[in-house]
């Protein structure tokens, strides 16, 4: 089998947020599609190590915030390479209580779902949500998964259901040096990395790149 070929499917990137017992937490996410538009239906793939997973299962609620084409870089990072067992990934996020669950404010709009069942792979979750609400923020464009690939210059770690080995390692022409960041995998090019660098993905600073 070519694995190249699931690069040829079309995502879009997200905030899947949910509740822990009060505090707001969620994950990044580009594995959300539409099943069926009456009753209004969404599906989501949950990593099953990822606690957000747990939080869903057990608040039976999801929102999902779509991400934008210019939603600040920082949040796909803060969302998708850290956990919420460890931070608070809202304290640095602006976010809106709407329909009674948490959406990030700088996105395109948000869906909020009931959970009404669920299906169990061996790594993952696939939770079916009915629509119970939903709202468009302004007229922006939303980010695609490829758009996240090609001009923000991310990566996905290995619980995204859309990962490929080969991802970490893809480099392209060999005429700079290269700087890797140990936490999303994003790389910066070029002669030295300044000593006030932050990670457009993640928002690390240069202790936590490694030259490659
Ligand atoms: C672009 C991108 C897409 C991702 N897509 C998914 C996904 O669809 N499902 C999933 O379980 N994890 C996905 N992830 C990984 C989770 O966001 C990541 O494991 C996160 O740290 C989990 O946080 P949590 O432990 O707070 O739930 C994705 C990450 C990125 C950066």
């Amino acid at each position: 089998m070519n694995s190249n070929i699931f690069r040829k499917l079309s995502y879009g990137v997200y905030v899947v947020s949910t509740w822990d017992n009060g505090r707001p937490t969620g994950c990044t996410a580009n594995s959300a599609m539409q099943i069926t538009s009456s009753p209004a239906t969404i599906a989501v793939s949950i990593n099953h190590d990822n606690y957000t997973n747990q939080c869903i299962a057990e608040s039976g609620r999801f929102a999902i915030s779509i991400l934008a084409e210019d939603s600040e870089p920082s949040i796909i990072g803060t969302f998708g390479f850290r956990s919420g067992r460890e931070v608070n990934k809202f304290d640095s996020v602006k976010y809106s209580v709407e329909d009674y669950m948490p959406v990030v404010s700088d996105s395109c709009g948000y869906i909020v779902c009931n959970v009404i069942d669920k299906m169990e792979t061996s790594t993952h979750t696939v939770f079916l949500g009915e629509v119970v609400g939903g709202e468009v923020f302004g007229d922006k464009e939303p980010m695609t998964y490829a758009y996240y690939h090609k001009v923000v210059k991310g990566k996905s770690p290995k619980n995204a259901p859309t990962y490929l080995p080969e991802e970490e390692e893809k480099t392209e022409e060999k005429k700079t040096r290269k700087f890797k960041c140990t936490v999303c995998g994003y790389i910066y090019e070029g002669e030295e990395l300044p000593e006030d660098y932050k990670c457009p993905v993640c928002g690390m600073g240069p202790d936590k790149f490694v030259e490659i």
